[in-house]
């Protein structure tokens, strides 16, 4: 019996399309109060007045909050990790200040939601108003240098300016993206209830359990003990679940306080303001190389939108410390631009698909430029070290990702020439773009039971956003223990599972998924002899990626055709071949998935999506569906995956890297030198839009 490795459908898949999946909004609790956000309307300023007289007398309304009466909050703990919890820094309704449009400035809570919403538009505000903040280049150029929250800031490796200096073919652009938002079908949704013996149990929309969990202690000044957090199912995280958000903390207040459980819901306009979004990047990229392609420098410099609060980066340079090598010297940096907003926060392969925007359309400058085929190009600079830390890396299949991609996607027969591919009143064009994927290494435990009538119990505190960790979890714990995969339970999503970290960074099946393994193999062992039940708990403690001997990443190359018409400005997709190095393929079916949905996320960087800013407001302005386009069905063609990669046991007990977001990273890229090869023009501003097309 091998599980691993089999197409399995999902294991919750019934209980989603039937709805007996409880995501939480549906956790329904008796007696639970409803709550509305009131929110600001001005993007800068102060709060001057809040009159809730006629809220407060509205039916149904139990009471009204605001920055008088909410209780007072701990600061969130700094510095910033993984492995520790983190939110927003400014908190909800503790003073009179407002520093971003949509910011919480009180909370109805009433019997119904209905009720809650409608007292809350009886509210009426006063502000004394200041002019917002807003990102643009003129704001960029007042960039600052930010404290490191993540990796380092800056990085220098030789003399890149030397060796750009003495190139013989220099392209030196900027490139920029637009402000997105995560737009999961799922809005978030916080379901807080006190026990009598002042346990607070959170059912909530989240990435990250046990940071919830000690976030909220640690706001709320309570022992963590004294906190559990559920989240059994997520529809779509999208990296915007992982931190703890205002509503969340607004519900376990309010609930402690009424002394009756309180439910946040926020709605889809409220998806905008209250939860994080993907700051706009202007990126300045400069590539030296020699007259037959070869790389001898690299400069890259991206400049981020974060609030006024705190200092989040857009890491969108990291691309370029370890994607292609360059003999002479690599340098990367990035600034912050500090404006009227909400913290932005990681978002669908945050950093990686932002920064290979503009590295890789660089690279397709660069062949254009030397003549040499943009494939040709990327194999010619490829590395067999990482260019930052100058380790081998473990496994690093760019290579196979090129020449799979290519033999499958026929890019021999591709004319180098833009405008060279016609039919009808298109024009064709094909691009590439190489991937590199950070792969995370973070401590999990888990916890199997072996039942003697030869079922078993997994348990982990971990999520399924939707991507398959139920069933994966139940691959893997039945093949170490010698079961058919349908004799395995998993439960997930409870902070009194075993814990585990938070489901981002593509990082759950290398890491946690270990955890079960271990958990396993230890069941297995320890039933040896026997006839009765065991439970074994392990714990998969691995060293971090960054201090490791071998420098991890996962690959990809993506290939993409489209169709211009030009007379209408507008881009449409022929097809897409995607070819990945993901280590070990745990479950190829939902691996083909989660590279689908990261392709038609990077369809959606290139083509649609784009929050646009009211500069003399300071809000996003599109706050729906018809707003803030994603791609649907009809804009999607056929797609290609191909795993090249070869198990990395380095990478993980399980052989596998990080999969999931690779897939959305140099999308956008490949879809953009594709359009340059159509059509000739070079478009260096996403998304491309039909304005953008037809102009200039
Ligand atoms: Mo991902 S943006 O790290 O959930």
């Amino acid at each position: 019996m091998n599980a691993i490795g089999q197409p399995l459908s999902r294991a919750d898949g019934r209980l989603k399309v039937t709805g007996k999946a409880h995501y939480s909004a549906d956790v329904r609790m008796e007696g639970a109060l409803h709550a509305s956000i009131i929110h600001s309307t001005i993007a800068n300023g102060r709060l001057l007045v809040l009159d809730t007289a006629a809220a407060e007398r509205a039916p149904g309304v139990v009471a009204v909050f605001t920055a008088r009466s909410m209780p007072r909050f701990n600061p969130t703990p700094i510095p910033w990790s993984h492995l520790r919890p983190h939110g927003q820094s400014y908190l909800p309704l503790q003073d009179d200040m407002i520093h971003y449009a949509g910011q919480p400035v009180g909370l109805v809570v009433a019997h119904s939601l209905d009720q809650a919403a409608y007292a809350g538009e009886l509210a009426k505000a006063e502000y004394e108003l200041q002019p917002p903040m807003v990102f643009s280049a003129d704001a960029a150029r007042e960039a600052i240098d930010p404290p490191q929250f993540l990796w380092p800031v800056r990085t220098s490796v030789g003399d890149a300016a030397k060796a750009l200096a003495a190139a013989d073919v220099r392209i030196e652009q900027v490139y920029t993206t637009a402000d997105r938002h995560h737009n999961q079908m799922e809005p978030h949704s916080t379901l807080a209830s006190w026990d009598a013996g002042g346990t607070l149990t959170l059912v909530d929309t989240t990435q990250h359990i046990f940071g919830t969990k000690q976030l909220v202690a640690i706001v709320l000044g309570i022992p963590p003990e004294k906190i559990n957090v559920v989240s059994e199912f997520v529809g779509g995280g999208f990296g915007g679940k992982a931190y703890v958000w205002p509503h969340t903390l607004l519900a376990a207040a309010a609930a402690r306080v009424l002394k009756r459980p309180v439910r946040v819901q926020l709605t889809r306009a409220q998806m905008y303001s209250m939860v994080g979004h993907q700051p706009a990047t202007i990126q300045a990229l400069r590539l030296g190389a020699d007259r037959t392609g070869r790389l001898r420098g690299i400069s890259h410099e991206s400049i981020s939108a974060t609030s006024v609060f705190d200092n989040y980066i857009e890491y969108a340079a990291n691309a370029a410390r370890f994607l292609w090598g360059a003999s002479g010297g690599i340098s990367t940096g990035h600034k912050i631009v500090h404006v009227n907003r909400n913290t932005p926060t990681a978002m669908r392969s945050p950093h990686e698909a932002l920064g290979h925007f503009a590295l890789e359309c660089a690279m397709d400058e660069l062949a254009y430029a030397t003549g040499v085929d943009p494939v040709q190009l990327r194999l010619l600079n490829d590395t067999d070290n990482d260019p930052l830390t100058g380790r081998p890396f473990s496994t690093r299949g760019m290579r196979q990702c090129l020449l799979e991609g290519a033999e499958r996607f026929g890019w021999r027969n591709r004319p180098p020439k833009p405008r060279s591919m016609g039919k009808g009143r298109y024009l064709i064009g094909q691009g590439v773009a190489g991937a590199v994927y950070t792969h995370w290494r973070w401590p999990a435990k888990a916890r199997v039971t072996l039942n003697s009538d030869g079922s078993a119990l997994v348990e982990a505190g971990m999520h399924d956003l939707g991507t398959g960790t139920y069933t994966v979890m139940q691959q893997v714990a039945a093949d170490a223990l010698g079961l058919p995969a349908d004799k395995v339970t998993v439960h997930l999503g409870d902070t009194r599972l075993p814990e585990s970290h938070a489901a981002i960074g593509s990082a759950t099946m290398a890491n946690a998924g270990a955890a079960v393994l271990l958990a396993a193999r230890a069941a297995r062992d320890k039933a040896t002899g026997t006839n009765a039940g065991v439970v074994a708990e392990a714990g998969y403690d691995p060293v971090d990626e960054a201090n490791g001997p071998k420098a991890i990443f996962s690959f990809a190359a993506v290939f993409a055709e489209v169709r211009v018409d030009e007379e209408l400005g507008q881009v449409r997709l022929n097809r897409i071949v995607g070819a990945y190095d993901a280590g070990r393929i745990i479950n190829p079916k939902l691996a083909r998935s989660q590279a689908i949905g990261g392709i038609i996320w990077g369809t959606g960087q290139a083509l649609m999506e784009q929050s646009v800013t009211d500069p003399n407001m300071g809000r996003f302005l599109h706050r729906n569906y018809s707003g803030y386009l994603v791609p649907t069905n009809s804009d999607i063609p056929e797609l290609e995956v191909l795993f090249v990669g070869r198990p990395d046991e380095e990478a993980s007990p399980l052989g596998t890297k990080g999969l999931g977001e690779l897939t959305a990273v140099s999308v956008a890229p490949a879809i953009v030198n594709a359009v340059y090869h159509a059509t000739g023009k070079r478009l260096r501003d996403l998304p491309i839009t039909i304005e953008k097309l037809m102009g200039g």
